[in-house]
């Protein structure tokens, strides 16, 4: 929001000098400069000095005259790259020269802003199993906003030093543990904030919040504010963390992601987690998340991503290279209600977080459309927006706005009691204010209304919240989960899978308030928030408790058995249906004993980006030792051995044949049968074989997937389940009509 509105001056400000001030007779080819990424694929051989390579790179495509921009960052630990400042020629230039996979402008990013675990059925007795057999071994790379290192949900009481494997270190002004074995932080730029700490402590929250239901302690009566009281806790609280942040005032930079990748696999972490996204959905190798997770999938390192918070547009989401997991948010059984009142002792069910009490008291309510100061509108005043309420008007009032009202000074400016939002957009989650506040439906906010216009001197109150459970509540994809289809190629879904991340209570810093607003002046050691951010480090969590168990499996693996055992959702509970929520909703317990795996490996990809048109030359680059796409099975999309099926259409015939290889990891003598939910009419589904016979672990057998239909709406579902009569291995297949 803020940042929008500096963009928005700027140009104003830039098109009043351009126009009142005479340009330089020829403007330079430093000005045109931006930071860029140069990305150069597999690492650098140990013999060679990058730095001297990468500054000679940058005096080739230098006219003579102008000056040699500076290297910010040599990426060389996990995979081979720099950043510089370079001009749209220079950068031409730059992406013909041997050795470059791809160059791309850095752009900013963002953070995509207890009962959980409970609620996946991971009671702490199973994950102190998961202890016992990782017996802390499993090492957590957050790549955030950085860490508040005092919180009780990282405190190393019990745990020994770090695993022999690590190589990870801590900046100089941050004091690790045995919980937090690395911390440091990148910012490309140099160009901090006043509020900004220099170091990897979290001045956000976010970091603090992820890691924290990523892999936290168990901590006994966390709440916010009395609201939520339970047990807080990661998804394998004993897991180590090692923190990169990449947060910081002014959002985040492409160039710091990349670097914080770079280390990160190189340190030896287990899992990545990251809750970052952009709006924009990049080709795989200009895309800081999917360069990061392609070489770390070639160590072994599974990289969990938020779908992101554009829903519930489809299109959107983003994350989407096949080597990652990407997460969307769902509900939970709980929902936080802030209860309101009026004056004729009507009450709503309103939704939000409300920490403040007022105590039952009764305070005149008036529309915020009613209300607008001399300077604005009543539409703006409608929805509340900064500056357009009239203080005298309002003060001492509970205001009535239409939509979310998000404006950094809501009620502080004004002087109002409390506001009461209505509008149907994201009333399924709840915000934190800095003032008494609630959500609700335009039903009811109809209602509230023509309460107002009624009565002479109306009032209302809002409570404090209050938690209720109902299984009705739960998995329902949330409105802001960003939506399929996969905008790079239709035909692998994502999402992948979707988590709790609406309501999620977890550790946060001191230095940001609950309400995240300036004005707000309180401190909270657990916080209320939601987003894909959330979801992403509870399938984070999932994927290290799968890893306990089994430590060799492959990334892909792991999502397998992510996939093939989460818990169904339902397509008429969720209209986009798995555009919104992939395979379903994470069941950890079951994935660690998944029967069959979809396994898949670096050779697997290379095939798939053969089939995507790459050429031999650039996948050289890319992993460092020539593979011909001519004497590789060139692999289709449909054969790439993903946990789900997609079939996109841009007409209404269908005929498609997948490929897929399951590898048995369930029962050594076992036979499963492959059986299909009912399918829509004109819909004919066949396995061949249907009938797969194991007679040890390990063994791979593969079966053909073959749809042949006449679609007649946009959105169909079916799943294939193998069970052997112990295990299930359900995988979504889905066929849709792109318009
Ligand atoms: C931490 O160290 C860095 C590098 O030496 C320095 O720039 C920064 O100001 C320090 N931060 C704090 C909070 O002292
Ligand atoms: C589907 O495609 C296959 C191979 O292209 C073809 O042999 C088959 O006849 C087609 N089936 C239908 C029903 O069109
Ligand atoms: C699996 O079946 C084979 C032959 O049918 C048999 O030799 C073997 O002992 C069985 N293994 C187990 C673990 O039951």
């Amino acid at each position: 929001m803020g940042r929008k509105f500096n963009t928005a001056i700027w140009w104003f400000i830039l098109f009043v000098v351009s126009s009142t001030i005479p340009l330089k007779a020829h403007s330079t080819s430093e000005d045109d400069r931006q930071t860029c990424i140069v990305y150069m694929g597999d690492r650098p051989n140990a013999d060679v000095s990058v730095s001297t390579l990468h500054t000679n790179m940058l005096h080739e495509v230098v006219d003579s005259d102008v000056e040699v921009p500076k290297v910010l960052y040599s990426y060389k630990r996990s995979f081979h790259g720099f950043v510089a400042k370079l001009n749209k020629k220079e950068m031409q230039k730059m992406a013909e020269m041997e050795g470059v996979v791809s160059v791309f402008p850095n752009e900013k990013k963002q953070l995509h802003t207890s009962r959980s675990w409970d609620f996946v059925g991971l009671t702490p007795q199973l994950q102190l199993l998961s202890e016992r057999s990782a017996k802390g071994d499993i090492i957590i790379g957050v790549i955030d906003s950085g860490i508040w290192p005092h919180s009780e949900s990282f405190n190393d009481k019990g745990f020994g030093p770090p695993p022999k494997k690590w190589k990870g270190t801590c900046a100089a002004n941050f004091t690790c543990n045995n919980k937090i074995i690395g911390a440091k932080y990148y910012k490309v730029d140099g160009n901090f904030g006043k509020e900004d700490i220099i170091s990897p402590i979290d001045t956000e929250g976010h970091g603090t919040h992820t890691g924290s239901t990523a892999a936290g302690n168990f901590v006994s009566s966390a709440n916010f504010d009395g609201i939520a009281t339970g047990t807080a806790r990661g998804g394998v609280p004993s897991a180590r963390i090692a923190v990169y942040k990449v947060g910081w005032v002014d959002g985040i930079d492409d160039a710091d992601i990349i670097a914080a990748f770079d280390d990160a696999i190189a340190d030896g972490v287990d899992i990545i987690t990251i809750s970052i996204g952009g709006e924009v959905v990049r080709e795989y190798f200009n895309d800081p998340n999917a360069i990061g997770a392609f070489h770390a999938m070639r160590r072994g390192v599974l990289v969990s991503a938020s779908a992101g918070n554009d829903g519930p547009t489809l299109g959107t989401v983003g994350s989407v290279a096949p080597w990652l997991l990407s997460v969307a948010a769902s509900t939970t059984d709980r929902k936080i209600l802030a209860e309101i009142q009026l004056g004729n002792k009507m009450t709503y069910e309103g939704v939000n977080i409300n920490s403040y009490d007022l105590k039952g008291h009764l305070y005149p309510i008036i529309h915020g459309r009613d209300a607008p100061n001399p300077k604005s509108t009543s539409l703006k005043s409608g929805s509340c927006l900064d500056g357009s309420l009239d203080p005298k008007l309002v003060k001492g009032k509970i205001v009535l706005c239409d939509a979310n009202a998000l404006g950094e000074d809501v009620g502080f400016a004004s002087g109002a009691v409390g506001i009461i939002m209505e509008g149907d957009s994201q009333a399924d989650t709840g915000f934190s204010y800095a003032l008494p506040a609630s959500h609700v439906d335009t039903k009811d906010g109809a209602s509230i209304e023509s309460y107002i216009n009624k009565i002479r001197n109306p009032s209302a109150t809002i409570f404090k919240s209050h938690t209720v459970f109902d299984r009705k509540y739960a998995l329902h994809a949330a409105s802001f989960s960003s939506r399929g289809p996969n905008t790079i190629n239709y035909d692998i879904l994502k999402p992948d899978i979707s988590a709790p991340g609406v309501d999620i209570l977890a550790a946060w810093t001191p230095l940001k308030s609950p309400s995240e607003y300036k004005g707000d002046k309180r401190i909270t050691k657990y916080n209320i928030i939601s987003g894909t951010s959330m979801a992403c480090p509870h399938a984070t969590g999932a994927a290290a408790y799968v890893k306990s168990f089994h430590p060799n499996w492959s990334p892909a693996a792991i999502r397998s058995a992510l996939l093939t055992t989460a818990i169904p959702m339902s397509a008429k509970l969720n209209p986009h249906a798995e555009l919104a929520y992939g395979a379903g909703h994470i069941n950890p317990i079951k994935a660690i004993k998944p029967g069959l795996i979809y396994d898949a490996g670096e050779i697997d990809y290379i095939k798939f980006l053969c089939g995507q048109g790459y050429e031999s030359s650039r996948l050289k680059k890319i992993i460092g030792y020539h593979i011909s796409c001519s004497d590789v099975n060139i692999g289709t999309i449909w054969d790439l051995n993903y946990p789900s099926f997609v079939a996109s259409t841009h007409t209404s015939i269908v005929n498609r044949t997948f490929t897929r290889t399951v590898t048995n990891v369930g029962s050594p003598n076992s036979t499963y049968k492959a059986k299909l939910s009912p399918a829509p009419e004109n819909f004919q589904i066949m396995v061949k074989p249907s009938v797969l016979k194991f007679t040890s672990l390990g063994q791979k057998k593969s079966f053909k997937l073959i749809i042949v239909a006449l679609l007649k709406n946009g959105i169909n579902s079916v799943s294939l389940v193998w069970d052997d009569g112990k295990f299930k291995v359900r995988s979504p297949v889905f066929v849709f009509k792109l318009t």
